[in-house]
C-alpha cells in the first residue's frame, strides 16, 4: 500500500496526472487509486528534462534534495502572481448595473414552460441586489412572478433599480394585469441588528418572505502574507457572516410561520478551485465556507421544509470585473483560455439557475452546489 502522503511532492493541477506519474508497478498494486479507477488508461508524456536543472521527483523512494528548491520554470499558468493587487472600491464608486431586456418574453407565456418554474405568489429577498449579479437575479425572479425586496448597503441605488425593474416590466409586458411589487431596503448584512431590522421592514412591506438569495459579497486581491487583516475580516464578515445572518433570520421567520421556503447562497467557483493568477486566498476560503454552509443548513432545515442550495458562478462580466479586465487585458486572455466555453459568463446566465432553485421545479434538490462557470471547474 502507498500512503496518500506519497502524492504530496507531485505538484500538478489534476490528481489524474499525479497518478499517471507514478511508476507502473505502484499503480497496479493499488486497487483503487485516488479519484479514478482508470488512471492507467491515461497516456502521459513526461516533460523533457533539462539535465542542468533540478526537477520534481517522480520516484517515491528518492530522498528530498537538501538545498532549498527554487521555483521550477514550468507551471506558470497554474500559479498566483503576487504583483496583482485589487482593492474592492467603496460602494458609491461603482457604476450602476444595467437591467436585462427581452429575456422576459417566455415569462409572458409566449413560449410554454413548466408551471412549477413559476414564482407566482412568492416573496423573494436578494441581498446585494442593487447591483451586478444580485440585481439581474432579482429581475429574473420578478419576471417569474415573485414580489421582490432588494437589500443593499447602497439604499439609494436599490431604490433606483427597484423603480427601473417595474418600469422595464411595464414596457416589456404592456398587457400585464398586475405590476410587480419591488421594494428597496438598507442592511449591512454583516451586522446582526441591521439584518433583524431589515427583515422586520420587509415583512411589514410584503407580509412574508418565501425565498432568499444571498448575493452581497465581494472579492479582493492581495498576496496572503500582505493581506491587511482588517480588510480580510470585512471580507469574511460580508461573505460568510452576512450569508449566515440573513439565512438564519429568514429561516426563523419561515419556521414561525410553519412555511416551506427555498434559499440560494451565491458562492463562487473559487470555493472549489484556486483561481490564477490573481492571489485571493481569503476569498476562496470564504466561498468554500458559503458552499458548505448551504450543505450543512440544508440538512438541518430539511425537516422544516426549507431547501438551501448554492450557486457557484465562474468568471462573470459585471461592471467591476470589466474594470479589472480593462486595466489588465492579459488577465482576460488567461482567464478565458481556462474556460472550456471560451468566454466569460454574463449576469443573465444566472437568471435560469436561480429561478429553478427557488421554484418548486427543484423541489427535491437541496444541499446542491450548482456551478455556472462555462465548464471551468471540470478541467
Ligand atoms: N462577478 C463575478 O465574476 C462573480 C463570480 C463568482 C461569484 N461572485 C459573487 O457574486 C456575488 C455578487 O457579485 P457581483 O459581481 O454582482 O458584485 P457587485 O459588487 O457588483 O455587487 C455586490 C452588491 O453587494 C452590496 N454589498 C456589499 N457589501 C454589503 C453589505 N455589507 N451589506 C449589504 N450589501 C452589501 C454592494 O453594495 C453591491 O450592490 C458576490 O458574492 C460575489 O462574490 C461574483
Amino acid at each position: 500500500m502507498i500512503s496518500l502522503r506519497a502524492f504530496t511532492p507531485i505538484r500538478l493541477r489534476r490528481p489524474v496526472e499525479a497518478i499517471a506519474l507514478l511508476p507502473v508497478p505502484l499503480l497496479t498494486q493499488q486497487s483503487r487509486p485516488i479519484h479514478t479507477t482508470h488512471a492507467h488508461l491515461f497516456q502521459y508524456t513526461p516533460p523533457k528534462r533539462n539535465k542542468n536543472k533540478p526537477t520534481e521527483k517522480t520516484n517515491l523512494t528518492d530522498k528530498k534534495p537538501k538545498e532549498k528548491t527554487k521555483p521550477t520554470p514550468g507551471g506558470s499558468y497554474a500559479r498566483t502572481d503576487d504583483a496583482i493587487a485589487v482593492e474592492y472600491p467603496e460602494s458609491g464608486d461603482l457604476p450602476s448595473s444595467r437591467l436585462v431586456s427581452g429575456t422576459g418574453r417566455a415569462g409572458a407565456n409566449v413560449f410554454p414552460t413548466l408551471a412549477t418554474f413559476s414564482l407566482q405568489g412568492k416573496v423573494g429577498v436578494v441581498t446585494g441586489g442593487a447591483r451586478g449579479l444580485g440585481l439581474v437575479m432579482g429581475q429574473g425572479m420578478v419576471i417569474s412572478g415573485a414580489e421582490l425586496a432588494i437589500v443593499d448597503l447602497n439604499k439609494e441605488e436599490a431604490e433606483k433599480q427597484a423603480k427601473l425593474i417595474v418600469e422595464t416590466f411595464k414596457r416589456e409586458y404592456p398587457g400585464a394585469k398586475k405590476l410587480p411589487k419591488v421594494t428597496a431596503h438598507y442592511a449591512d448584512v454583516s451586522d446582526p441588528e441591521s439584518v433583524d431590522s431589515c427583515i422586520a421592514e420587509i415583512i411589514s412591506a410584503h407580509g412574508k418572505i418565501d425565498n432568499l438569495v444571498t448575493s452581497a459579497g465581494f472579492t479582493e486581491n492581495f498576496e496572503a502574507i500582505k493581506y491587511p487583516i482588517d480588510r480580510m475580516r470585512k471580507l469574511w464578515g460580508v461573505n460568510v457572516d452576512g450569508t449566515y445572518l440573513f439565512a438564519t433570520a429568514v429561516a426563523r421567520h419561515l419556521m414561525d410561520r410553519g412555511s416551506k421556503g427555498s434559499m440560494v447562497f451565491i458562492g463562487s467557483m473559487s470555493g472549489s478551485i484556486v483561481n490564477v493568477p490573481q492571489p485571493q486566498a481569503p476569498y476562496n476560503a470564504a466561498k468554500a465556507a458559503v458552499r458548505h454552509l448551504a450543505a450543512s443548513l440544508s440538512v438541518e432545515w430539511s425537516k422544516a421544509g426549507i431547501r438551501v442550495n448554492c450557486i457557484s458562478p465562474g468568471y462573470m462580466l459585471t461592471a467591476l470585473t470589466q474594470k479589472i479586465l480593462d486595466d489588465n487585458p492579459e488577465l482576460k486572455k488567461q482567464w478565458t483560455s481556462l474556460i472550456p466555453q471560451g468566454h466569460m459568463g454574463n449576469p443573465p446566465d444566472l437568471m435560469g439557475p436561480v429561478v429553478f432553485l427557488l421554484s418548486d421545479a427543484s423541489g427535491y434538490v437541496t444541499g446542491a452546489d450548482l456551478r455556472v462557470d462555462g465548464g471551468y471547474t471540470v478541467t
